[in-house]
């Protein structure tokens, strides 16, 4: 059994688009981080730049389930900088010692090397189960429901049947239109197919 939380923070709404959708679509119940201080105007912008360049944990209100209670929490999580939006780096250090299994969603605007997988990896001494990016524009394509049960059906396998092995999976959706409609269930791939999804498997270091 795999109880799954997703947790979310969102500045401009995009990531909350996303988890909502992922939450709806599995049936599985949403957290909000929000900003302990409102990030308004040119003020709020330039907090954001400094949370991320400096690392900062800024201050938060968290409104969901304990994250302890679950066996796995996706963050759907906005990038600034390369790195992890400042208030998700907050929960995600607030929460270490309640987190069993993280996996993550990326936000970004443009596709691209990020260091959040990285930087959970530090926080909590443990690779997340598994990675995908999101764009704005991936948010908004019609397909993105099927993106989103796809690495939830790989998170779901990955837990259940794939560990120890950590599974980095980033298909886009012009790949899961070519190669995931003909799979009706979106398995979990041998490696050869998995790599023909733009994605690989990685032992646990
Ligand atoms: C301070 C700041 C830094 C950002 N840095 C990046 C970046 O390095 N790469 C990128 O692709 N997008 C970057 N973005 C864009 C956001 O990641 C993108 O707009 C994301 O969708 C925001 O998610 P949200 O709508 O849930 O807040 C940045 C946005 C802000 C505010």
């Amino acid at each position: 059994m795999n109880k799954v939380l997703v947790v979310t923070y969102s500045n401009t709404g995009t990531s909350l688009r996303l988890a909502r959708r992922l939450c709806a679509l599995k049936g599985w119940p949403l957290g909000e981080v929000d900003d302990a201080a409102p990030r308004h105007g040119v003020a709020g912008a330039w907090r954001c730049v400094l949370d991320s360049l400096l690392r900062r944990t800024p201050g938060i209100d968290y409104a969901g389930a304990l994250p302890s209670e679950f066996d796995t929490v996706v963050l759907v999580a906005p990038i600034w900088l390369y790195r992890l939006a400042g208030p998700m780096r907050s929960f995600v250090t607030r929460y270490r010692s309640e987190l069993h299994d993280v996996a993550v969603i990326s936000v970004t605007e443009q596709p691209g090397p990020h260091d959040a997988p990285d930087e959970i990896t530090r926080i909590t001494g443990r690779a997340p189960l598994l990675h995908t990016d999101f764009t704005g524009q991936d948010a908004d394509d019609g397909r993105c429901g099927l993106r989103l049960l796809a690495f939830a059906h790989a998170l779901v396998e990955a837990k259940d049947h794939v560990e120890p092995t950590r599974l980095v999976l980033a298909p886009t959706a012009d790949q899961l239109i070519a190669g995931g409609l003909s799979r009706p269930q979106f398995p979990l791939l041998p490696d050869q197919d998995l790599r023909s999804w733009g994605s690989r498997k990685v032992p646990i270091g």
